[in-house]
Parts: structure tokens; C-alpha cells; sequence
């Protein structure tokens, strides 16, 4: 990637020296430099239409003249999906063959299962050794969430960097998870314990890939979008409170729309919000997730990330309401338009308990505040468009949150 370096000698703030008479001499120079990272998010449709240029113009965008060679890893339910496409995919390199070499097309196994095994990491660094993958190739994946996590994560740590390029797939990698900074895979049992963050060379939305998904998965993908409307947007809140019935139907317009803006304004929190890595202990693009993470995994992945955090989100936002912190009209706002998108908002694992005899959604919390060190700190609502931070979850309000949804999830 061509970027300037800034290394101003002046601004460091410098070389300090401490001696003492007995003691050795210390020195300290602070290193200090800044890089900008600039990757372009395209939404197009038909990506491999030969016709189409958005792919080949972001992999010329640095050097426009040169034959840039791709290794393309493909999600084997993609591949299923749309029997097509690696032939698409030659064709649309040997239309632009004098600026892109097609390396070879990689299928991968589809969904988390690909993140839970080491071999797959293993697998993918063997290929880019044998194609002689380096820091000018481009590592092209194609899937959903869970693909595009392994294989940046690959990409992230073969040579210390190859450029990436995701092609997501589904509602929830093109509207949130795969146009953002991290990937990673599990590891000893921990989901992500493993990964990297690494801005991608550029994120190609393609719209025409919603079409094959499962009706499950273009639901769950909606509920990143009602999330960063919930924390950021109201007016947003109110756009998918008026489409609600067109996105449970799928209208291609509303999805596009749905799609472009949650990924802007997820986009907009990494670039501005003051902490794209990750640093402190808050995550607000988090809204629903310390419960939601539990449960995915009690329920052994049964639930999708989106249906679970459809569920966290509506424990949070009544957990809220019991904390005199939203209101309560809100709060059914927020269930009503979670359910009209389709989502049920409730799953049995709420109930398990642990072997210590607890709730065993509420060791989330403490997984969720071990996955960023620091003071725990969930986001909540104080109002649609508003999230705050609290440091202290009461987990009786909280179990009473769980219990009005199981009562309202058996109400007809
Ligand atoms: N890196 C991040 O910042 C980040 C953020 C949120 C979530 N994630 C990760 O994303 C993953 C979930 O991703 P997901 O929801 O996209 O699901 P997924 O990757 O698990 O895919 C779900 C299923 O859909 C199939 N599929 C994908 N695209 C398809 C298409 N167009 N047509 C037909 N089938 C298709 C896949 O083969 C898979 O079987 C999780 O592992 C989660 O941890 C990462
Ligand atoms: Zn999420």
C-alpha cells in the first residue's frame, strides 16, 4: 500500500537522559509516526460482469499499469449457491488480462466451522507459498463473516501483510463485519482469540450475492443495521421502523439501502470514533453482544450472530427501560421492529445454567470484558439514536429483562 509516512523529528518529543552517579546511564528515544489508512468500500452490482471495472480499478489504483496476480479463496456455500461463479470469475480476468493474473480459485469451507480449526490457517499459507504470494499480490476472499475472518487473518500474517480484498457475501459481512478492521479466528475454545486487525486494501459490496442466501441469514444480517441505528442514527431507526415490511419481504431497494447505510455509519464510528483498533474498553458497535456471543455458543452456533443479537439487544433495551434509563414506549419500539424484520426473540439458552449453578448467559459479561481488558463497559440505549456506556450491569434487573422476554415471546 503507497502511504506517506510522517516522521516529524521535531514533534518527538524526544531523547531524555537520566544519570546518576552510581547507576548506568539511561536513554529513551520515542519513536513516533503516523500512517493514514484509506481503503475504498465499493457497492456495485454484478462484481464480475467483464463490463464492470470497480475490481480492477481498485487493484490498479496504486499502479495502474502493472499485471497484478490474485489468489482468490472462495466460500464453498458461495461456490454451491452460485455454480457459475469461478467461471465468471476467469472470464472477468481474462477480460482485463493485461492487468489482472487469475493465481487460482481456493474453496474453503462456509460458515464458523472454518474459524474452530487451525488447519485451514495452515492450509491457506501453505497455497500462498506454493503461488508465491508476496506483499504487491492481492489475497481475494469471497464468503461470508466467517470466510473473510479466516482469510484476512491469513493474509494479515503471511509476509506481515498481503493485500486483501473481501468480497462480502451476506447481509451481516457486507453491512458490518467485513467492511471493518478485524478479523481472526477461535482458538482453545474462545471465539476470535486469535486474529489481527488490519485494514483491508478495499471491500467490494456486490448487492446480487443476497439473492442465494437462506431467507435465516438475510433476516440476521438486519439486525447490525437496527443496532447502529439504535447507538447512532434515530432517523435511521425511523427509515427501518417505515421499510420494516419491505425488508421482511427482501425488496431489493430497501436491502440495498439497508445495507449501504449500516455499513456507512460503521464505517464512519472506526474512522472517527477515536479508537479504531481498539484500544480502550468501550465498543459501542457492541450494543447486544455481551449476551449475544454467549448465547451463540450455548446454543453450539444453532443461533445465527444476527438472531442472537436481536436477542441482546431486546434484554439490553428492557433491561434499560426496568433502569428508569429508557423509556418504556422505546423500548417496545424496538421489540416491534426487531419482530416485524422477522426475528423471535427468545431461545431456550437463556435458561441453562452453568455448572456453578448460575445463568449461564450472564458469564458473558465477564467474557465480554476479558475479550478488552480493562473496566467492564456495555453500551446501552438512553434513548433511539443514543447509546451510553454503564461500568455495572445489575444481573437481577437483568434476569428480570430475560423473563418479560420469555413472557412476551409466549404471548400470541
Ligand atoms: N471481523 C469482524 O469485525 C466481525 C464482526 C462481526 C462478525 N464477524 C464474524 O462473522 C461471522 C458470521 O458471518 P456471516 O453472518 O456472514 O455468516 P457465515 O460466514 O457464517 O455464513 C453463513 C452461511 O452462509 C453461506 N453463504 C455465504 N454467502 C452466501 C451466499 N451469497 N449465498 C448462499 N450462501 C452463502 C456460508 O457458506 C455459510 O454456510 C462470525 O464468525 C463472526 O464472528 C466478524
Ligand atoms: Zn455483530
Amino acid at each position: 500500500m503507497k502511504q506517506d509516512v510522517n516522521f516529524d523529528e521535531q514533534a518527538v518529543p524526544g531523547r531524555q537522559q537520566t544519570s546518576s552517579l552510581r547507576g548506568p546511564v539511561t536513554e529513551t528515544i520515542v519513536q513516533q509516526f503516523s500512517m493514514p489508512v484509506e481503503y475504498p468500500v465499493v457497492f456495485t452490482h454484478g462484481l464480475f460482469d467483464p463490463g464492470n471495472s470497480a475490481l480492477c480499478d481498485v487493484v490498479r489504483r496504486y499502479e495502474p499499469d502493472k499485471r497484478h496476480r490474485l489468489f482468490v479463496v472462495l466460500d464453498d456455500g458461495v461456490a454451491q449457491a452460485i455454480p457459475d461463479l469461478t467461471t465468471r470469475l476467469a472470464a472477468y480476468a481474462a477480460a482485463h488480462e493485461s492487468h489482472l493474473e487469475l493465481l487460482t480459485v481456493e474453496l474453503v469451507q462456509g460458515g464458523e466451522a472454518v474459524k474452530n480449526q487451525a488447519d485451514h490457517v495452515d492450509n491457506l499459507l501453505e497455497r500462498m507459498l506454493a503461488l508465491a504470494v508476496d506483499r504487491h499480490s492481492y489475497v481475494m476472499a469471497i464468503g461470508g463473516g466467517a470466510v473473510l475472518d479466516l482469510v484476512g487473518y491469513a493474509a494479515a500474517i503471511c509476509h506481515r501483510g498481503i493485500r486483501l480484498l473481501r468480497v462480502p457475501t451476506t447481509v451481516l459481512a457486507q453491512n458490518d463485519s467485513g467492511v471493518g478492521v478485524k478479523n481472526g479466528v477461535n482458538a482453545l475454545g474462545v471465539k476470535n482469540f486469535v486474529g489481527t486487525f488490519a485494514p483491508p486494501f478495499a471491500v467490494l459490496n456486490d448487492f446480487a450475492f443476497i439473492e442465494s442466501l437462506q431467507h435465516r441469514d438475510k433476516i440476521a444480517g438486519m439486525a447490525e443495521a437496527v443496532k447502529v441505528a439504535l447507538i447512532r442514527d434515530g432517523a435511521f431507526f425511523t427509515w427501518l421502523e417505515a421499510n420494516a415490511k419491505d425488508l421482511a419481504r427482501f425488496e431489493p431497494q430497501a436491502m440495498a439501502y439497508m445495507i449501504r447505510r449500516c455499513a456507512e455509519l460503521h464505517l464512519r464510528h472506526i474512522g472517527t470514533g477515536g479508537d479504531p483498533f481498539e484500544q480502550g474498553s468501550a465498543r459501542p458497535l457492541d450494543y447486544g453482544h455481551w449476551s449475544a456471543h454467549k448465547l451463540e455458543g450455548l446454543s453450539n452456533h444453532d443461533l445465527r450472530h444476527g438472531e442472537a443479537v436481536a436477542i441482546g439487544m431486546a434484554m439490553d433495551a428492557h433491561y434499560a427501560v426496568l433502569m428508569d434509563m429508557l423509556s418504556e414506549i422505546e423500548g417496545q419500539r424496538i421489540c416491534r421492529l426487531l419482530e416485524t424484520l422477522g426475528f423471535r426473540l427468545w431461545h431456550d439458552t437463556l435458561e441453562m445454567t452453568a455448572e456453578n449453578g448460575e445463568v449461564a448467559v450472564m458469564d458473558g459479561l465477564r467474557e465480554f470484558q476479558e475479550h478488552l481488558g480493562g473496566e467492564l463497559t456495555i453500551t446501552l440505549i438512553a434513548a433511539i439514536g443514543q447509546g451510553v456506556e454503564v461500568h455495572h450491569i445489575d444481573a437481577v434487573t437483568m434476569l428480570a429483562a430475560r423473563d418479560w422476554l420469555r413472557e412476551r415471546s409466549a404471548t400470541p
